[in-house]
């Protein structure tokens, strides 16, 4: 007879470990963001013609995502972030369609834009037979209503909040627009499409988000949420909703200022690092822009914010301008996405960044990505992606107990006006970034050539590396001192040859 001890154990192994991802488990993933209506259709049609400032749907769909996900996983990330799912405005309006998410009805329906309940189920299937995680961008701030003029919605309308008790009174915020109070109880949206405004201080609106939330996470088996307009939310409100989720959750505000932001990280389990976009675009903007703005943005969120490496590191989305839209050389495309990916925090890769897609304000940043042919080779940008994501997925693997990667944080060892090393990691697991704003054609500059002491960079006399983004070998001299030329506008990326094996990076299997 099996012992006692051995039943008990078996038992144990045997049950179906069903646990919610925490923030420790995002920590280590890397998340594409899609807008599901222009990543990807169900007939995989890579011609389908998307107009983008008609503001109309161009059929993406969650099937698509599906026959997509080799291209998303190929590119190393681990974890997708789509469009909010629920029932939206039906009408076309002067302010366009919802085909981006924001403009909810019915919190209970699909959008069948996107396709059903049981495509969505598969979307969440097919990423976990893949280990990768599925994070949802859910509104609990408003629904919307197209009343062209008209002030009062049609209540009925909306799912579960049918009734003006549930919302704040009439008031668009773009009418009072630097009044505090507003910013949380007024109305967003405009006279075309207004967005009526939850009360979510009030406990029976709280507790109807609540129990819609922990709902549509075990619906979908969702890993986590991005959720919508921060800001315009009572702060109070966000503990219980995030507990109710049970999930990572990642809020989203928009500001530039550290100070305005950080208060809300002890409220959600992460933020956007909205602060550090700005001093990401700042930096790399171009060739005459300081990069030392960076050095400024990383000190200022990590002294005021919670956990800088719980925040989503991201340089475009779906309400900015695309970089590339500001600066077309792909070297400091090339320097941005290593920040994003080599940084601190969870990288935040919005859809098209790696084909150097260059819509400028919304609407035209959320292109169809069909239109690109999902190349590998279309720019050095897909290949870059997927050796940065190669790159951190090896530092998380090869972390050991007290030397941990993901919450090591990064420390400036050459900062210039164009160019900044950084180090991140640990002995033999310590990754340098050196980044430059030079650009493509860099002229004579002291940044161009520079040398990182062995003190700083903690290699050894003589130490192989390999520059992992064209996996050149180098040697440190006899001081451990390393030698960067960036006559081709960077990046560079070292890190120890000998710590390389099971990276799949450069050759090393
Ligand atoms: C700010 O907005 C709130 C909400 O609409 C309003 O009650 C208040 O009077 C406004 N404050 C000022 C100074 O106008
Ligand atoms: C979750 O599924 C149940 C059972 O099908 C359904 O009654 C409920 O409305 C769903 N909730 C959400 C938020 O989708
Ligand atoms: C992490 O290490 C394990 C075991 O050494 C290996 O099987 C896996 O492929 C590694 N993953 C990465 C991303 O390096
Ligand atoms: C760049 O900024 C740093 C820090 O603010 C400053 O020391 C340096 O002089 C600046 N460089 C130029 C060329 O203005
Ligand atoms: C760098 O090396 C020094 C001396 O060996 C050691 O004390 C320090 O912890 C190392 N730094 C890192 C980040 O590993």
């Amino acid at each position: 007879m099996a012992s006692l001890k051995t039943i008990i154990t078996l038992l144990v192994l045997c049950v179906p470990l069903i646990q919610a991802a925490a923030t420790a488990d995002w920590r280590s993933r890397s998340i594409y963001q899609v807008v599901t209506d222009r990543f990807a259709r169900t007939d995989n049609s890579v011609t389908a013609p998307c107009d983008t400032g008609a503001g109309l749907y161009c059929g993406g769909s969650f099937q698509g995502i599906i026959n997509r996900l080799d291209y998303i996983q190929n590119l190393g990330f681990s974890a997708i972030w789509i469009s909010p799912v629920t029932y939206q405005i039906p009408e076309i309006t002067a302010d366009l369609s919802a085909y981006h998410g924001y403009w909810q009805q019915d919190m209970y329906r699909v959008n069948p834009f996107f396709g059903t309940v049981a495509d969505l189920l598969s979307l969440s299937n097919a990423l976990h037979s893949r280990n990768m995680y599925l994070m949802f961008d859910v509104v609990a701030n408003h629904l919307a209503y197209a009343g062209n003029g008209n002030t009062v919605p049609d209540w009925t309308r909306f799912n579960p909040f049918n009734d003006p008790k549930y919302f704040h009174p009439f008031k668009l915020l773009s009418s009072d627009p630097y009044n505090a109070t507003c910013a949380q109880v007024c109305w967003l949206g405009d006279l075309t499409v207004s967005l009526p405004d939850l009360k979510s201080e009030d406990p029976i609106v709280a507790s109807m988000l609540n129990t819609w939330i922990t709902e549509l996470v075990s619906n979908y088996s969702v890993d986590g949420l991005r959720i919508d307009s921060i800001f315009n939310m009572n702060p109070n409100f966000f503990p219980g909703f995030n507990q109710a989720a049970g999930v990572f959750c990642l809020g989203e505000g928009s500001t530039n200022l550290a100070s305005s932001l950080c208060p809300l990280s002890t409220e959600l389990d992460g933020l956007i690092n909205y602060p550090m976009y700005y001093s990401i675009t700042n930096a790399f903007k171009s060739t005459s822009a300081n990069i030392s703005t960076l050095v400024d943005g990383m000190n200022s969120v990590q002294s005021q914010c919670r956990d800088v490496t719980a925040m989503g590191l991201f340089s475009e989305n779906h309400d900015l301008p695309r970089f590339a839209s500001n600066n077309g050389d792909i070297a400091l495309a090339r320097n941005v996405l290593a920040f994003d990916l080599l940084g601190d925090g969870i990288p935040v890769i919005y859809y098209g960044a790696e084909q150097h897609l260059s819509g400028a304000y919304n609407p035209a940043n959320r292109e169809a990505l069909w239109l690109t042919g999902y190349s590998m080779t279309s720019t050095s940008l897909p290949s870059l992606v997927q050796s940065l994501n190669r790159l951190r997925a090896h530092a998380v693997n090869m972390s050991t107990p007290g030397c941990d990667y993901l919450t090591s944080i990064s420390v400036p060892i050459y900062t210039g006006t164009n160019t900044l090393a950084l180090l991140k990691g640990f002995d033999g697991n310590q990754v340098v970034t050196v980044l430059t704003n030079l650009g493509s054609n860099p002229g004579s500059s002291p940044d161009e050539q520079i040398t990182l002491g062995g003190a700083k960079t903690n290699f050894t006399a003589q130490e192989a590396l390999t520059e992992v983004l064209s996996c050149t070998s180098v040697v440190t001299d006899g001081s451990g001192n390393l030698q960067v030329t960036l006559n081709d506008g960077g990046p560079k990326v070292y890190y120890p040859s000998a710590g390389l094996a099971g990276s799949n990076l450069c050759g090393y299997s």
